[in-house]
């Protein structure tokens, strides 16, 4: 059963990294095979990673649940956790290859950034809707890129908040070279204008599955 790309024109497909936040084994498991099954294949895949703590949520898959799965495909973690410096260790060792943390989750970004590089994996900061977009000029030398927030974090099928593409286009003025994911709340209709104000991935939940389980 072949399932497609949410219905969005065909040069915005490769921008897209679907993101699941699940709350069983089964759950995980037919996300992950739409997100296999889908055309154009995605580069990665994200896994929301949720702790009720830091987020008021708490998704399915411990790092070890989720390595002796073997999904076969590219994964990053985008960790809405209390204490991301406990958890990004065993998610690498896992065989994520990017780390999303959030800068409200620590005091220290830049060790966080250097330990997730030194341990092997791309290391990317999550800005909150509320969170400043003023970035530290060194931390630029740190990080793989900024993951933009559309939405509060902890629930797929979130309208986006307003003033995210803004925020966008204001970062990218800003810095012409960083890297600029967004993630929550993006969608068919939005997804040109986020481009277009310097986006350069689109994280999709439910704008990616729910297109796919309206196609079977
Ligand atoms: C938000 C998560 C997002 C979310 C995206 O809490 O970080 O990755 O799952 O879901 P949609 O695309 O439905 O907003």
């Amino acid at each position: 059963m072949s399932v497609y790309m949410p219905i969005l024109p065909k040069n915005i497909k490769k921008y897209v990294i679907p993101a699941l936040l699940t709350h069983s084994k089964g759950e995980f498991l037919r996300d992950i095979q739409m997100v296999k099954n889908a055309r154009p294949k995605a580069k990665l895949v994200q896994l929301d990673v949720c702790d009720g703590k830091f987020v008021d949520n708490t998704t399915w898959g411990t790092p070890n649940q989720v390595k002796n799965l073997d999904i076969q495909m590219s994964f990053e973690v985008h960790l809405m956790v209390k204490n991301p410096e406990k958890a990004y260790k065993q998610w690498i060792e896992a065989g994520a290859s990017r780390v999303v943390f959030h800068q409200e989750a620590t005091k220290d970004p830049m060790s966080l950034a250097k330990a997730i590089k030194a341990a092997g994996a791309k290391p990317i900061i999550a800005l909150n809707p509320d969170t400043s977009i003023v970035l530290e000029p060194l931390i630029l030398k740190e990080i793989y890129g900024i993951l933009m927030m559309g939405v509060h974090p902890g629930f797929g099928g979130q309208p986006m908040v307003g003033g995210t593409i803004q925020r966008v286009r204001t970062l990218r003025k800003k810095h012409p070279r960083l890297r600029i994911g967004v993630d929550g709340g993006v969608n068919a209709k939005n997804a040109q204008k986020l481009l277009d104000a310097g986006a350069t991935e689109l994280i999709m939940g439910s704008g990616f599955f729910k297109n796919n389980f309206s196609k079977n």
